[in-house]
């Protein structure tokens, strides 16, 4: 990866009002330095923070997006929000490394009222790590259209993805300990594959076919996927009634 000193990453930071917006707040009268180029938003918690938040700040162009709340277990309200942010910021990274793009980009960190330091050191760090990304598609060796199909697919798993995040990658012991241990587990990494990933490819093929019917092979060449792959999605999505298969054609179309 050459870096490119010139580039300037464009950064959102989306941090919740109670911790990390007072650190952020606490860097600025302290005058800890930070790169001046970092957007922040302010929200109440940092369960606030929405996949569809993140996916159109990507979408918008930028090159990185940082989630700040409150250390875990002192979170302001009563569901410890964190929790749920962490959660959910796991899932987007894997999703984001399964469509090509660095995981690094989506970042998320605990910083409390009083560690302005922690903020200005965290925003200083993930500024030269996005600037050694370089920018988001680009560095990735994505062209614009391909990554554009590829957003919109996720965009329209999100519902899907926030239910099985509340069904199935649900962990029951609120701890940090607990939530690490799971979201770094190979339990997490199967249910992941399983669930998200199977839904995200069929998403893509049902895109695909909105613009016209397609053979197993193009399908395959298309997502890069292997035909017997393809197979094992398409039969899952006409079992399902998402695509049939026009035998005259030998290709699938939507119904
Ligand atoms: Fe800060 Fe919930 S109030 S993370």
């Amino acid at each position: 990866m050459s870096i490119d000193h010139n580039f300037q990453p464009k950064m959102i930071g989306i941090i919740c009002n109670w911790c990390c917006y007072g650190g952020a707040d606490l860097a600025g009268v302290s005058r800890f330095q930070y790169p001046p180029h970092i957007r922040l938003i302010r929200v109440m918690c940092s369960a606030r923070v929405d996949m569809l938040h993140i996916l159109k700040a990507f979408v918008n162009g930028q090159d990185g997006v940082f989630v700040g709340g409150c250390h875990l277990c002192d979170c302001h309200y009563v569901t410890n929000g964190n929790f749920t942010a962490y959660g959910m910021v796991q899932v987007f990274r894997k999703i984001l490394k399964h469509i090509g793009l660095y995981p690094e980009r989506l970042r998320i960190e605990w910083v409390s009222a009083g560690e302005g330091i922690r903020f200005s050191n965290f925003m200083t760090e993930y500024s030269e790590e996005l600037t050694k990304l370089g920018p988001i598609g680009t560095a990735e060796g994505i062209d614009k259209e391909t990554l554009s199909f590829r957003f919109g697919a996720v965009k329209k798993i999100i519902p899907f993805v926030k239910l099985v995040l509340t069904q199935k990658l649900h962990v029951s012991e609120l701890t940090e300990e607990a939530y690490y241990t799971f979201f770094s587990s190979e339990e997490f990494e199967s249910l992941f594959q399983e669930i998200i990933v199977s839904k995200l490819t069929i998403s893509q093929i049902t895109s695909l076919l909105q613009k016209k019917s397609l053979s197993t092979m193009e399908i395959a060449d298309s997502l890069g996927l292997s035909s017997s792959e393809v197979a094992k999605h398409m039969n899952n999505s006409s079992t399902q009634g998402l695509v049939k298969y026009d035998v005259k054609s030998k290709c699938y179309v939507l119904p």
